[in-house]
């Protein structure tokens, strides 16, 4: 069942929102060659607890840790641990903050000093394909509209459309209907209404679509072992259109003013 929200409820949500994307500008400053994946974990828990807030993922599932980093060909729910981040390589951080009740969650994927051009693009698309999707976010359009406005232009490039794995509805609970998925058909599925709040999560990936899950249960990783990108906004559905709660500008920020990676 779907969870309308009231306007005073999506601003708590934007709060969480919000937030999330104070934590993954706050990791951002520390993603350099030879950092590892548990340090950039321990350094959001940290910071989320200082707000007296809660990292959501954290036992979720059980889940071990705040964030998942998908490095390189894992796509999404890559578990922090002694890994270490490279040179060239792409570093997806999905983080979600439990605030006052309110689940945020959002995710942006960072290009490290040296990565392929063919990559950095990928990267770039993805982000793109992202707000593609948050435009059909209208009370005229439906959830295959977004879905397949996402994939039309994604595979545009020839690049694969992860379908595994799907955004969802966000609110007092992380997921909650309905399922997002980044296809479809246009026309189709579920009308978008007014107080809807949904992560809108593409995932995509350099090579062929097909994905496959570690024997950790999480980390997903392409079969072809291609690289993936991944990025993730909570919006509202407003009467005026979409209502973007989440945001990358504190993150893009200190990308700048980071020399070990590049701007998307
Ligand atoms: N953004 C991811 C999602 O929507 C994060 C979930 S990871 C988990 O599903 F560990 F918390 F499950
Ligand atoms: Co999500």
């Amino acid at each position: 069942m779907i969870q309308l929200k009231t306007k005073e409820e999506i601003e708590e949500l934007r709060r969480s929102a919000l937030m999330v994307g104070d934590v993954l500008a706050e990791v951002s400053k520390h993603i350099k060659p030879g950092v590892t994946t548990k340090q950039l974990d321990k350094i959001a828990e940290d910071y989320i607890r200082s707000f007296g807030a809660i990292p959501t993922f954290k036992g979720y599932c059980g889940y071990p840790a705040s964030l998942c980093i998908s490095i390189n060909d894992v796509v999404v729910h890559g578990i922090p641990g002694e890994r270490v981040v490279k040179e060239g390589d792409i570093v997806s951080i999905d983080c979600g903050v439990t605030l006052g009740g309110w689940v945020g969650d959002s995710a942006y994927t960072f290009a490290l000093a040296g990565v392929e051009d063919e990559v950095m693009k990928l990267c770039r698309v993805t982000k793109e394909s992202l707000y593609i999707g948050i435009e059909q976010c209208t009370v005229k359009q439906r959830l295959g509209d977004l879905g397949f406005h996402i994939q039309d232009y994604c595979q545009s490039f020839g690049y694969g459309v992860v379908r595994e794995l799907c955004g969802h509805g966000v609110g007092r609970r992380m997921h909650e209907d309905p399922s997002v998925p980044n296809y479809g058909k246009r026309g189709n599925g579920t009308r978008f209404r007014e107080g809807m709040t949904i992560a809108v999560e593409p995932m995509i990936t350099l090579g062929k679509k097909d994905v496959f899950f570690e024997a950790d249960q999480w980390t997903c990783r392409t079969v072809d072992h291609s690289p993936a990108a991944h990025y993730e906004h909570d919006i509202a559905i407003t009467e005026s259109g979409p209502y973007i709660l989440s945001s990358f500008d504190k993150i893009e920020e200190a990308v700048k003013t980071n020399i070990n990676l590049e701007q998307i």
